[in-house]
């Protein structure tokens, strides 16, 4: 696919170059056209380096080849990270004074915008807008994220993380979120109303899309890499969702306890194939909750026989992958749908002398971007025996990312699961 990068005069152009090799890595051929103020940022030769390809933004250049006309024609997709306030302006207004704005005038496929600015400059009449204004015209405009800015200050204006924007890129054209952007309209479902059953309760209604128990990434055809959990919480959950009148799916990997009858259930292996599953899922929920344990990693290759153990060879060495992270993808598709959803996940956690387990979560939930983070202390405790994974009963935080809370939780797991949708009723209803 050919992709055009755009790149924009702020401090975030320093993760485009991440962004930039994410699409490389996945085979896509990228033209970079960085704003003249950008690459006082980062200069042409990284792009040019990074990309292969030649780089610039004046429209005089290679005059013969016509580019600002070509280059549009030929693109795919156009990303534009970090899209500033004066590029938004610009993109808006229909300006065309270098080879960028001319170029998003010629495409006619889909185009992205991932801003990064101050918020204060995210939250002007100007900018709220112009973004109105995009998005009604079918553009794709991210929401920044939430958190640090350049200076001292904190709030939404971050440029969201390179694997989210690549994530909301590859939606728009892998067909998954064909949807467009009428200025704060939810998505509407694929599904029609009539497919959720009609049942009482504080979920009635409501699509809940829950993952659970730990994926197992082969190495070949007996071993794989896998990990401690239990499948327990995330059928808990699945449990309580459907004792509030909740349509539940249920997507999991291998579990010590059986699926909940009422969900409807797709099993799967491997973190590729809960991707796969949750993606595709995740476009009709009304609330995802991520409660898999996901494996971070994967074996670079799988062997198609059985390794074997020889004495006369060295000891195998198993090269591995990242997996990519499905809660970021997740909450990735829903600003790209602009659709209204829950998300929640999760994260086991230990301190240690830098920080405790609450910082590194909170960290961890402005990272990931969902709504609400599940947060347990997972090691041993003071028995000495281990806290969560395996065992009945659970003690969690619940974190939200709008700084509400943080609400506790202890008890069975099924006691922690129905705090979690009490919870979720509660935003719902509030909405
Ligand atoms: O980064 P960490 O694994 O601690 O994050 C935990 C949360 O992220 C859980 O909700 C888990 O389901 C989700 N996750 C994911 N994809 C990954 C790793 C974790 O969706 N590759």
């Amino acid at each position: 696919m050919n992709i055009v990068l755009g790149v924009g005069g702020g401090i975030a152009a320093y993760k485009s170059a991440l962004l930039l090799r994410l699409f490389t890595e996945a085979g896509h051929a990228v033209t970079v056209i960085p704003t003249d103020a950008s690459t006082k940022f980062v200069g042409v030769a990284t792009w040019e380096a990074l990309s292969g390809r030649p780089v610039t933004n004046n429209v005089f250049d290679s005059v013969d080849q016509v580019n600002h006309v070509r280059i549009g024609h030929e693109a795919d997709l156009i990303v534009v990270a970090p899209a500033t306030a004066d590029l938004l302006a610009k993109a808006a207004g229909g300006h065309a004074n270098d080879l960028l704005t001319t170029t998003l005038l010629m495409a006619r496929g889909p185009v992205l915008f991932a801003p990064a600015m101050h918020t204060e400059m995210w939250q002007h009449a100007s900018t709220v807008a112009n973004v109105a204004l995009l998005r009604s015209r079918g553009v794709h405009v991210l929401d920044p994220a939430v958190g640090r800015l350049t200076g001292p200050d904190t709030g939404p204006g971050r440029l969201p993380e390179p694997e989210a924007i690549f994530a909301a890129a590859m939606a728009l054209v892998d067909g998954s979120c064909a949807v467009t952007h009428d200025a704060g309209s939810p998505a509407p479902a694929a599904t029609p109303a009539s497919a959720v059953p009609a049942a009482s309760g504080p979920l009635a209604g409501k699509r809940v899309l829950i993952t659970a128990g730990g994926t197992r990434e082969p190495l070949d055809p007996v071993r794989y890499l896998g990990n401690k959990s239990s499948g327990k919480q995330g059928v808990a959950l699945a449990e309580a969702a459907l004792a509030a009148g909740a349509a539940v799916t249920l997507i999991h990997a291998p579990m010590e306890v059986p699926a909940p009858a009422g969900a409807t259930i797709q099993r799967i292996e491997t973190a590729l194939e809960l991707r796969a599953a949750t993606l595709a899922a995740a476009a009709t929920a009304d609330v995802v909750i991520m409660a898999a344990a996901v494996a971070d990693f994967r074996p670079s290759t799988i062997s198609t026989g059985k390794i074997k153990k020889r004495d006369d060879t060295a000891d195998p060495v198993i090269a591995l992958v990242r997996n990519p992270d499905i809660l970021v993808e997740v909450v990735a598709h829903r600003a790209a749908r602009n659709q209204v959803q829950l998300i929640v996940g999760f994260a086991a956690e230990t301190g240690d002398d830098r920080a405790d387990a609450r910082s590194y979560a909170r960290e961890k939930l402005v990272r990931k971007g969902c709504d609400l983070l599940v947060v347990n202390e997972v090691g041993p405790g003071e028995s000495g025996s281990e806290r969560v994974f395996g065992q009945d009963n659970n003690q969690v935080e619940i974190l939200a990312l709008d700084g509400a809370g943080p609400v506790q939780a202890a008890g069975s797991k099924r006691e922690v699961a129905d705090a979690v949708v009490l919870l979720l009723a509660q935003r719902l209803a509030a909405r």
